[in-house]
């Protein structure tokens, strides 16, 4: 969603501003805009569309402040327009503020500083804090922030700046991700930590409520009406990590990093030895497990399909009845989960919505409450009882893979935690599943290696206009994820079926017109699969088989096979899910799509 910068310090603001920014493009945006204090006032410069116009009109009309803040706006209220654009000022021009998140209660709010005599320049919901912010200013800008937040209901993360007080730069946080990084004489903020991998390494997520002053060489932290200390994070990222390290697209050079990144999930939470789980850092002791009814996961998109996939890994290993639901659909039914429920909440950013608002309505349940998360800081992975992160660093791209995979390596953590714990799995069965978990890396890279034969195939179907993905048992997540990956990047309408499921009504849709992808690794229903492979071949279908290598069976009913290697089916959806992102990021290259910020998506959907 939007993107905010500022910084206070000797620098010109500008340019460390305008450098954040671009950093925050891929949060997916239509207009942007900076506003600087130099002289006693406030200079802004706003553009519609890309950072490059912003960058346009800068050079034309440059402004230098020692003390500024800046966004990159995606629409909620009020259509794409320099009007709308953030920085929005008051009707004096000398407060600015720039805002991410939604006031819920602006349509009030606004009516009344209507009536008190404000005018308004856009139809924007933050704009209203501006005007409030100048309505109780009172030579003293910080309380006037406070005042004025007391006011307002929904969710920001905001930055003021007012011309009168050019030595203070203020910001408050709620429900929207906002960071403090510090700097010599100089401090830093950014609704993101890869804005500012450039300038600074110690970052202050703040929290829930969090009102700050922010001088060049003072950062002060009040919650609540008191002074509150928040500890220093040391971010290790480099700005490189954040970049596409050579890649033509963040979203390959993702795809690439996934050996690396499932590799740093699970180093350090298995045993010395080897061959048993050390979940540290979570409270889920064996009595607790053994008193729970279910296990309950929610997530949205890719996130949802991880949790597909752990519903058959958790069932299989600790036989505790487990659910996934979709967050959205989740918050507004009439659940039933308790006390007696462990729910996970699955989440790359940390601030989905609709996830969010589903972990708080658990814990007013009384269920104990467990984040897998990829943000440290994050709104999510701060608010559940215990949080697990997936070590991917920043991911970039709008359509999750690395993510993802990260996801599944936790999980399949948490279920051999669990299963231990529970006794439900012999210590025998543990070492080689174990054993199977260190050779994922390795067998993701050769998956990897199928890349060209993967884009030859994407050559021949990158034309087409529909495409079915089939898979069974714990694959079927991985048809529904596949299909996500080629719908998102690629525009094509794909859809993920359940295999056995064609028979009762989709196998009407097969045609010479209808591609399919089909999962069939070696499984326990492999056979099923490959009567599924001839029905489909029956009616005309052009079949992509992604298989083991050394299966010969499916040689003579698919007309194209992509090879992968053989793992204990309980990790073959790891396996799997790679050719299906090289596929969907072929094609959609060769497509001339936006990969990495494709249309109308955005890459943190902190809004509903
Ligand atoms: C994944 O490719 C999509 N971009 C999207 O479905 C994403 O997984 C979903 O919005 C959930 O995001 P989260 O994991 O950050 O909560």
């Amino acid at each position: 969603m939007c993107g905010i910068v500022g910084y206070i310090g000797s620098k010109n603001s500008a340019e460390v501003i305008y450098n954040g920014l671009e950093k925050l493009e891929y949060r997916g945006y239509d207009s942007a805009g900076i506003a600087v204090i130099s002289k006693n006032e406030i200079l802004t410069r706003r553009s519609v569309g890309k950072l490059k116009n912003l960058k346009a009109n800068l050079e034309t009309n440059p402004i230098s402040g020692n003390n500024g803040i800046g966004h990159t706006r995606w629409a909620t209220h009020g259509k794409p327009c320099e009007e709308n654009a953030h920085p929005h000022t008051d009707c004096s021009g000398k407060i600015v503020v720039v805002h991410n998140g939604i006031i819920e209660n602006y349509v009030s709010i606004k009516k009344q500083l209507i009536s008190e005599g404000h005018i308004f320049k856009s139809e924007t919901d933050t704009e209203v804090i501006a005007h409030l912010i100048e309505k109780y200013y009172k030579k003293d800008v910080l309380e006037a922030v406070k005042s004025a937040l007391k006011e307002v209901r929904g969710a920001y993360a905001l930055a003021v700046i007012c011309a009168d007080e050019p030595e203070r730069l203020i910001v408050a946080r709620y429900d929207a991700p906002l960071v403090v990084a510090k700097g010599k004489d100089e401090n830093y903020i950014a609704s993101d930590v890869s804005a500012l991998l450039n300038y600074a390494r110690d970052f202050i997520f703040l929290e829930n409520g969090d009102i700050c002053e922010i001088k060049k060489d003072s950062i002060k932290i009040f919650n609540g009406g008191k002074e509150v200390k928040r500890e220093t994070q040391k971010i290790l990222w480099n700005a490189v990590q954040a970049e596409k390290a050579g890649y033509k697209h963040f979203m390959l050079k993702e795809i690439y990093e996934q050996p690396q990144t499932i590799l740093d999930t699970f180093r350090g939470r298995l045993s010395s030895e080897q061959n048993t789980v050390l979940l540290d850092g979570i409270n889920i002791t064996k009595d607790y497990l053994k008193e729970i009814s279910k296990i309950y996961i929610i997530a949205c998109g890719t996130s949802y399909h991880a949790g597909l996939t752990a519903k058959f890994v958790l069932e299989s290993l600790t036989v505790i009845p487990t659910e996934v639901d979709i967050a959205s659909e989740f918050r507004y039914r009439d659940h039933v989960i308790n006390e007696k429920t462990l729910v996970i909440f699955i989440s790359q950013s940390g601030e989905t919505a609709d996830t969010l608002a589903a972990l708080r309505l658990a814990k007013q349940r009384g269920s104990k409450t467990l984040a897998i998360c990829n943000v440290v800081g994050s709104s999510i992975s701060r608010e559940a009882d215990n949080v697990l992160y997936t070590h991917c660093g920043p991911e970039i791209g709008v359509a999750s893979t690395k993510a993802f995979t990260g996801q599944l390596t936790v999980l399949y953590l948490i279920a051999l935690d669990f299963a231990t714990k529970l006794d439900t799995i012999s210590k025998d069965k543990l070492e080689t599943l174990v054993k199977y978990l260190w050779d994922l890396p390795v067998k993701v890279t050769e998956c990897l290696k199928q890349a060209d034969a993967i884009k030859k195939i994407a050559k021949e179907f990158h034309a087409k206009k529909q495409f079915i993905y089939l898979a069974r048992n714990l694959n079927y997540p991985i048809a529904l994820e596949g299909a996500l990956k080629l719908k998102e990047i690629s525009y094509i309408y794909a859809e993920g079926y359940a295999a056995g499921e064609m028979k009762h009504g989709p196998i009407a849709l097969i045609d010479e017109t209808m591609p399919v992808m089909v999962i069939a690794t070696k499984s326990k229903i492999y056979e099923k699969v490959l009567s599924n492979i001839e029905e489909a071949k029956a009616r005309g279908a052009k079949i992509i088989a992604i298989v083991n290598a050394d299966d010969k069976e499916i040689a003579k009913k698919a007309d194209y096979r992509i090879e992968v290697p053989e793992t204990d089916e309980i990790f073959s959806p790891v396996i799997n899910v790679i050719p299906l992102q090289l596929f969907a990021y072929y094609v959609s290259t060769m497509r001339g799509c936006d990969v990495d910020q494709p249309r109308n998506l955005a890459k943190s959907v902190t809004v509903e």
